[in-house]
């Protein structure tokens, strides 16, 4: 799967337990918009039931799944029949755990989610990271764990703007990079500490931005991803 324009390349993040709330922004976004994204928020609040009733555009379904093989294997095959097109799971679940994850998604033929591995949650600083057992660094652990990820079957990394030029160089074309931590120019920060704008995620090598509150908390969400998905290259 490749974005075929760049509005294909916006993911909107639904963030929220009212699976009313996630309909409506689905309903003023999608005309403009590549994918929903829906996590673990939104799906242990509503499952399966909730996720069908997001409806427009094709869906993210992002559960950072992180077991041992056999039990993300089978997670896998469960949420098959909810047709996502993208799932993310844990790199530092280890190759067997990523190679499960990639056949379980084989079964459903063509139209398979690609697996997407998280590597360092962008909330861990290197002196965190550090305390976990692994020093060296985020951007090393990262680049790492993102190696052995593709090489165990995943399709690309969710990665954050200050990573996603360094993985590009390092990892080549095929390897798809899908980037949250967006802000459009003179939007909010929130939480978020080192962002990019849309455009700028692109040219440094994303080939999907993720982008929740800016949209969501938007008086007019159509507008804002409509603004967004113009202003990609
Ligand atoms: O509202 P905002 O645009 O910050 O939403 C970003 C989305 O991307 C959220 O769903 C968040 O969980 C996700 N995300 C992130 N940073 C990461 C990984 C995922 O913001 N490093």
């Amino acid at each position: 799967m490749t974005p075929q324009n760049p509005s294909e390349r916006l993911i909107v993040a639904l963030d929220t337990t009212d699976p009313e709330k996630a309909a409506g922004w689905a309903k003023a976004t999608a005309p403009h918009v590549g994918l929903f994204k829906l996590g673990l928020e939104f799906f242990l609040a509503n499952g399966a039931l909730g996720y069908r009733g997001v409806q427009g555009r094709p869906i993210f379904l992002d559960l950072k799944l992180h077991d041992i093989p056999n039990t993300v294997a089978g997670a896998m095959r469960a949420v098959l029949a909810l047709q996502p097109r993208m799932v993310t799971i844990h790199a530092a679940g280890g190759p067997a755990m990523i190679r499960a994850a990639r056949e379980a998604a084989e079964s459903a033929g063509q139209n398979r989610p690609l697996i997407l591995a998280v590597t360092v949650l962008t909330s861990l600083d290197d002196t965190t990271l550090a305390g976990t057992g692994v020093p060296g660094g985020a951007a090393a652990q990262v680049l790492r764990l993102g190696q052995m990820a593709l090489g165990s079957g995943a399709d690309g990394l969710v990665c954050s703007p200050h990573e996603v030029a360094m993985l590009r160089q390092h990892l080549g074309p095929a390897a798809k990079l899908v980037v949250p931590g967006i802000r459009p120019a003179g939007a909010d920060a929130g939480d978020q500490a080192r962002t990019m704008t849309p455009a700028q995620a692109v040219e440094a090598g994303a080939d999907w931005i993720v982008v929740g509150r800016p949209i969501t908390t938007h008086a007019n969400p159509g507008a804002a991803a409509a603004a967004i998905a113009a202003s990609l290259p």
